[in-house]
């Protein structure tokens, strides 16, 4: 299989790392990509948001397969844009078509899809423009905190949860009257806060069956102990020590089966990942959002235990065969700390040289580059997360162990990463 991935995060570099140790993948190429990436196949000068550009070096290196690593290129109808080419007869696409991306893609459209298929959710009402100040009198009464969610993609950053009503009003009127994240905003949805643990279920289904992958629970906030701002994701874990038992057949039960049998029964063309963001509230399974996508940086801990064959499980998915390929998990702790740049996630500065991070090599570490380029033979930083260390323990102590001491041989200006992976976990 001639294999063409798209994205450039650690993210995709877990991913390429993976499929590239398959024996079905011949050839893999990545567009972007990164120096990561360019280590396990080969980069492609590509923008991902250019679909003609994407068809064009299909049909040229004869592509077998187009796996899709972000969000944005799915939502914006990479899928069907693809499949009817009528040129690229075969060709094998793993994500979502645009309708199915829409879980992610618009908050309303995932909260509607839930109440239809009776999916435990946060109850919530949407607002726009013409029900404005139907929502201003619905936000003064509602309890505290209150949540509001712009209802498009916001890059991470569209979820406010409001302590005051004013502050729930001020926000209602930035992201409506405003356009605070533009179109994005035009709808909020407004929704009750749920209290409780985080976690993420990863299921790769064809649109009627499915396979569960490793489940992983990541590390949003930029402070240890959960504190400061949101950021893409500071790192992760898998297994999560919670999900077992009654609440792993709850979440299967409750979340996963009526999410794939609505698809199925609305005929929404899907063949990709399909992310849960959960939240356990007193042991019972709430949907937070859905993604469309894997996560980053939970691949960075789900790929390194995921021991079954990746293309392999593409192509049963693309067969309408998922369950025949059996999924095999290292029993073991997958713990991964990102490096972001000094600043982030606010302002930061990039071009600082890494130091100490091509040297390392051990079979239960894996180094997943991000936001890093090559400039002058050397690497050097490229974004805010800059890579994800991943390391496997037999305990969530010993793998973070693990990641902290190759950390400790990396180096550049600023680095900031947080020692407190999986803190809730430790004895
Ligand atoms: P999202 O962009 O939907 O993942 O939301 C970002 C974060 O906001 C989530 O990871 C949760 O921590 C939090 N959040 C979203 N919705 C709720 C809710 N209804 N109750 C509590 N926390 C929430
Ligand atoms: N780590 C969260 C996400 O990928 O959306």
């Amino acid at each position: 299989m001639i294999i063409l991935l798209l994205g450039s995060g650690g993210r995709e570099h877990a991913l390429a790392w993976k499929m590239a140790q398959s024996a079905l993948c011949s050839e893999l190429f990545i567009a972007p990509g990164n120096p990561g990436t360019g280590a396990v196949g080969q980069n492609i000068a590509l923008n991902t948001g250019d679909f003609q550009a994407v068809a064009t070096f299909c049909r040229e290196k004869k592509v077998d397969m187009v796996v899709v690593g972000p969000e944005d290129p799915l939502v914006n109808g990479i899928y069907d844009f693809l499949k009817q080419d009528a040129e690229l007869p075969g060709l094998i696409v793993v994500g979502p078509s645009a309708a199915g991306a829409q879980l992610e893609g618009s908050k309303a459209f995932a909260k509607a899809f839930m109440a239809r298929h009776g999916i435990p959710t946060a109850s919530y009402r949407e607002f726009n423009r013409s029900n404005y100040n139907e929502g201003v009198q619905y936000l003064q009464q509602h309890k505290l905190p209150v949540v509001l969610k712009a209802d498009g993609l916001a890059a991470g950053k569209g979820v406010v949860i409001a302590q005051t009503h004013e502050e729930a009003l001020v926000t209602f009127e930035e992201m409506i009257q405003q356009s605070k994240f533009g179109s994005a905003s035009e709808k909020v949805v407004v929704e009750e806060f749920l209290d409780g643990i985080e976690m993420s279920a990863f299921a790769l289904t064809d649109g009627s069956s499915y396979v569960m992958l490793p489940e992983a629970k990541d590390y949003k906030r930029i402070g240890e102990g959960d504190t400061g701002p949101n950021t893409g994701g500071m790192g992760a874990i898998s297994p999560v020590p919670f999900y077992n038992g009654d609440f792993r057949q709850k979440v299967i039960d409750k979340v996963v089966k009526p999410t794939i049998e609505g698809l199925s029964a609305e005929k929404i063309v899907y063949n990709g990942f399909v992310f849960f963001g959960l939240i356990n509230v007193a042991g019972e399974p709430y949907v937070i959002e859905y993604n469309c996508r894997m996560g980053d940086p939970e691949t960075e801990v789900v790929m390194p235990r995921l021991q079954s064959d990746l293309v392999q499980l593409f192509l049963d998915m693309s067969a309408g065969e998922l369950g025949q390929t059996p999924v095999l998990m290292d029993e073991r702790t997958a713990t991964t700390v990102v490096l972001v740049s000094g600043g982030y996630p606010g302002d930061f500065e990039r071009g600082k040289t890494i130091s100490g991070m091509a040297n390392l090599s051990d079979t239960d570490l894996m180094v997943f580059q991000a936001g890093i380029k090559e400039a002058n033979g050397q690497l050097v930083t490229n974004g805010g997360r800059v890579a994800a260390v991943t390391s496997m323990g037999d305990s969530v102590q010993d793998a973070v162990a693990g990641a902290l001491k190759s950390i400790d041989s990396i180096s550049f200006e600023g680095m900031n990463f947080r020692k407190d992976i999986g803190y809730e976990f430790m004895n």
